[in-house]
């Protein structure tokens, strides 16, 4: 992690496109199987890439214009990346071929193309223009790739997020009640949060009782399942006991029995067959059975992080964890590992961009980031007014639709936006990963 950024061999890359189709089926594919590449962010709308742009600050973007509400809009934005001396390749639909010279003339543009493209060609004039802008020589040796592939049942039905960091504090309760509220009360995704802090923080937060609770379910594992849920308008949460004693007995008893039905990892896996399209585990910091058990139990994660030193290297803690010491006992494949970074100020001595920098520099990969929330101190007013803080600010709601489209791309922002947030149809795709 002492490496600077400028030794890191790898190209940080931005992908652009009109709609997850476009970037996670084609443009993505040759650049996630490409080691030289790591792959900071992706927009599927312009909203997000305007704000993921400047934060990122990737060595390389590439756009396929459509993405862009006009030629000028978009030359203007690219215009930002000289400032990090970032390079962009652009991809024009044929209908708009006449633009190519306008674009070229850009001077951030290293090439434009136009549709129907090769991407593996692409990805190739993309790391030679970005390898070519390097203000000195890239070095020789490439990081060691400290785990390549593994193999993973595909990512099918039900998103189950798991919320996790090493450090106390980043974030994780109130992202992972943002994005459980918003996902269900804003846009009809029938979704559950389980909140297993000691205490569980979406009792205060979303007014709930601490009973009933999980323990419903452990004395009645089946039917106590529906037994221990509460809900709040449509969202359906599950609150771990707020009794240490009970909390407790649960943690012991899930670490011996962990197949068990009364165990915590029999708990979240219950959720996989309720017809949740989403499930969100706002776990605990650290490495006891409320944290661990739902890993196991989860099929994507989030690392919410601070751009701090500490987090930083808390952040390596949990990739680690999670690629290497809880290797096979998951079903996390590396492309269901995502970042968001929490409680950035413009202050902070490491940037967002620096941030991830590092952390490839130290680990030889890390996850895309799918989301950078400023530091609001209207969040935590919002939580003690008991109000979802995600209806209150606005710099939170947006970062949550980003990482709402991350992690089921297509489609919910678009009905959202098209029919001011009262259409009742919203459609859900996951993506599906290539295990190799
Ligand atoms: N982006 C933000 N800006 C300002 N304050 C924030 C932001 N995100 C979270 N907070 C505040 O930081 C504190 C910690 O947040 P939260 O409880 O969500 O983190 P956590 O990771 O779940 O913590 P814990 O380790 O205690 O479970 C809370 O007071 C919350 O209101
Ligand atoms: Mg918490």
């Amino acid at each position: 992690m002492a490496t600077p950024p400028i030794a890191d061999p790898k190209v940080t890359v931005m992908l652009a496109g009109p709609g997850h189709e476009a970037v996670f089926y084609q443009m993505q594919p040759p650049f996630l199987s490409d080691a030289r590449f790591v792959i900071s962010a992706n927009a599927t709308q312009w909203a997000a890439f305007e704000q993921s742009l400047t934060q990122m600050r990737p060595d390389l973007v590439v756009v396929q214009v459509e993405i862009a509400p006009g030629p000028e809009a978009l030359i203007q934005m690219l215009a930002e990346i000289q400032v990090w001396n970032g390079v962009a390749i652009l991809v024009l639909p044929a209908a708009l071929r006449d633009l190519r010279g306008t674009f070229e003339k850009a001077a951030v543009v290293r090439g434009v193309y136009i549709a129907p493209v090769n991407w593996g060609e692409i990805a190739q004039a993309g790391f030679a223009a970005a390898m070519t802008e390097r203000a000195r020589a890239a070095a020789a040796a490439p990081l060691q790739q400290a785990y390549l592939s593994r193999t993973s049942g595909a990512i099918v039905g039900t998103r189950v997020v798991a919320f996790l960091s090493a450090t106390g504090g980043t974030g994780r309760s109130t992202i992972a009640e943002s994005l459980a509220y918003e996902l269900s009360v804003r846009m009809n995704v029938r979704s559950l949060l389980m909140s297993f802090d000691l205490p569980p923080a979406a009792a205060p937060h979303l007014k709930l009782r601490y009973v009933p609770n999980a323990m419903e379910y452990f004395t009645r594992p089946g039917d106590g399942f529906a037994a221990a849920i509460q809900s709040r308008e449509g969202l359906d949460v599950l609150l771990a006991p707020e009794n240490s004693v009970d909390y407790q007995k649960a943690a012991e008893y899930s670490t011996a029995h962990k197949t068990e039905p009364e165990s915590i990892y029999s708990l979240v896996m219950a959720s996989w067959t309720r017809n949740y399209a989403a499930v969100l585990l706002d776990l605990p910091a650290g490495e006891q059975p409320w944290g661990l058990q739902g890993i196991t139990a989860a099929n994507t994660a989030v690392i919410v992080t601070r751009c701090t030193l500490a987090d930083m290297t808390a952040t390596r803690h949990s990739l680690v964890l999670l690629l290497e010491r809880l290797i096979g006992e998951h079903r996390i494949p590396r492309e269901a590992i995502y970042l968001v970074l929490n409680q950035v100020n413009d202050h902070s001595p490491i940037s967002a961009r620096g941030f991830h920098d590092e952390l490839v520099a130290g680990y030889g990969w890390a996850p895309p980031v799918a989301a950078v929330i400023p530091y609001l101190p209207a969040i935590s007013q919002a939580q003690d007014e008991q109000i979802p803080a995600v209806t209150r600010v606005d710099g939170l709601a947006k970062a949550i639709h980003n990482l709402a489209e991350s992690l089921f791309p297509g489609g919910l922002m678009a009905d959202l936006s098209g029919s001011n947030g009262h259409n009742s149809k919203s459609r859900l795709r996951i993506p599906h990963f290539r295990f190799t």
